[in-house]
């Protein structure tokens, strides 16, 4: 099968010369969901942000399938077709909801504005996308007009996954999106995000510096430490038998 995403050696070094991540190779299948886990610093979000083409690489290649365009070299496409993938086939959720969210506008506001960068027109249907999209992360329809300020945080990620997810994208890229969140509100919020895969297909690059939030969700995983993938496989093999020492260590963290 072609992979949905296939990344090939690729590095990211900032201005001043620190290197981000590099020698990162790995494909992801449609559908599948793929974990990146690895302590701080050790570089999955600056290979998460070059995929969703907000970092440029110093070196590699991504080729994405795109549903509507076929095969896209990432890293060598034109500013116009980066925003045209960035708006309907690839989506990113952060940690942080007010990266992604304005929080002067209403939420509801705020998932309509992913679909206008699509160049949806029409008012009625815009208004009732935004419901559809309400309900599938299972957020109070009742509550599309209130601002952003006063959701909580599992609510507030919930609505940053609509917006996400408004135009049907085959990939979302998920950066630690349970991040700060209670322990009870994060399971929650990590089933919700199973469930999307599951019933829409999408494939999904989830990022954690948590073994468990991956485990939970991710058939196949990245190790990464200081910049480099020292380990990848599948999740459960990973964390039975791992291979190397780093993983042996995270893994082990996580059982004690
Ligand atoms: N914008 C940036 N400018 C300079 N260095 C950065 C920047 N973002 C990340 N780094 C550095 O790149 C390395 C990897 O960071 P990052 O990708 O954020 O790791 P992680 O997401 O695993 O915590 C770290 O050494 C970090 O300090
Ligand atoms: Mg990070």
């Amino acid at each position: 099968m072609t992979p949905l995403l296939a990344v090939r050696e690729l590095a990211v070094t900032y201005p001043n010369g620190i290197v981000g991540c590099t020698g990162v190779s790995f494909d992801v299948h449609p559908g599948e969901i793929v974990g990146v886990v690895g302590e701080s610093g050790s570089g999955k979000s600056s290979l998460l942000n070059a995929i969703a083409l907000a970092v440029s690489p110093s070196h590699g290649s991504a080729v994405f399938q795109s549903r509507c365009r076929g095969p896209q070299a990432l890293f060598a496409l034109n500013a116009q077709d980066r925003r045209w993938l960035r708006h309907r086939e690839i989506g990113l959720v952060h940690q942080n909801p007010r990266t992604a969210l304005n929080f002067d506008l209403s939420a509801g506001a705020n998932v309509a504005e992913a679909l206008l960068m699509a160049e949806w027109r029409h008012y009625g249907r815009i208004r009732s996308r935004v419901a559809e999209l309400f309900a599938r992360v299972e957020l109070d329809l009742g509550r599309m007009d209130d601002l952003p300020s006063r959701f909580s945080g599992g609510m507030q990620q919930r609505v940053q996954l609509a917006k996400a997810l408004a135009n049907g994208p085959t990939l979302l890229l998920l950066d630690e999106p349970t991040g700060g969140l209670d322990v009870s509100i994060q399971a929650r919020l990590l089933d919700l995000i199973r469930e999307l895969s599951r019933d829409l297909g999408t494939a999904m690059l989830l990022v954690s510096h948590d073994l468990e939030v991956v485990r939970l969700l991710a058939r196949r995983t990245l190790v990464m430490q200081q910049g480099r993938v020292v380990e990848i496989g599948l999740t459960d093999q990973i964390l039975e038998d791992p291979q190397e020492s780093y993983s042996q260590l995270l893994v082990h963290s996580m059982l004690t």
